[in-house]
């Protein structure tokens, strides 16, 4: 049974350009990870600040895996690069790029984030 992993973003309404630039520039490696299936970037349309960061995998090993593999490190390396280097180096940026600094300039486009798990019960595309 597949899984969906979410990963839910508080974007400030001023960083909403910085987020979507930076996954614009994305490195495209989460798409050769074995088990991948699906990635999705969600901008809220109204009432929320929240992107969602839409993830299906082929199992929860499948995902565990690539959160601990050096596609994901590298995948948020440019995060966590550009987080630190526009903070000048005043950031609490962690090692895997979500930082979270409080530096000057841009740091990071999101002001938090958590994940959210579901299984894929039931699932359809168009008709053929
Ligand atoms: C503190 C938590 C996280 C933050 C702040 C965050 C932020 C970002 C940012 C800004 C990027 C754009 C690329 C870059 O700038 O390097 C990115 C890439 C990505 N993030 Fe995260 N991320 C977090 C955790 C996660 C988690 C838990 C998931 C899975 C549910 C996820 C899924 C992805 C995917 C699929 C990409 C594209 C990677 C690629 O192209 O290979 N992120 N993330």
């Amino acid at each position: 049974m597949s899984v969906v992993k979410i990963n839910v973003l508080t974007v400030p309404e001023e960083m909403r350009e910085e987020l979507e630039r930076r996954f614009s520039n994305r490195a495209g490696m989460v798409e050769s990870a074995d088990g991948f299936e699906w990635f999705e970037l969600l901008r809220p349309m109204e009432g929320t600040d929240r992107y969602m960061v839409y993830t299906r995998w082929r199992s929860e090993e499948d995902f565990t895996r690539w959160t601990e593999s050096q596609s994901f490190q590298r995948g948020h390396a440019q995060a966590a690069a550009e987080a630190g280097a526009q903070g000048h180096g005043h950031g609490h940026g962690q090692a895997q790029g979500h930082g979270h600094g409080h530096g000057h300039g841009q740091g990071p486009a999101a002001s938090g984030s958590e994940i959210w798990s579901f299984e894929v019960v039931q699932s359809t595309g168009p008709k053929a």
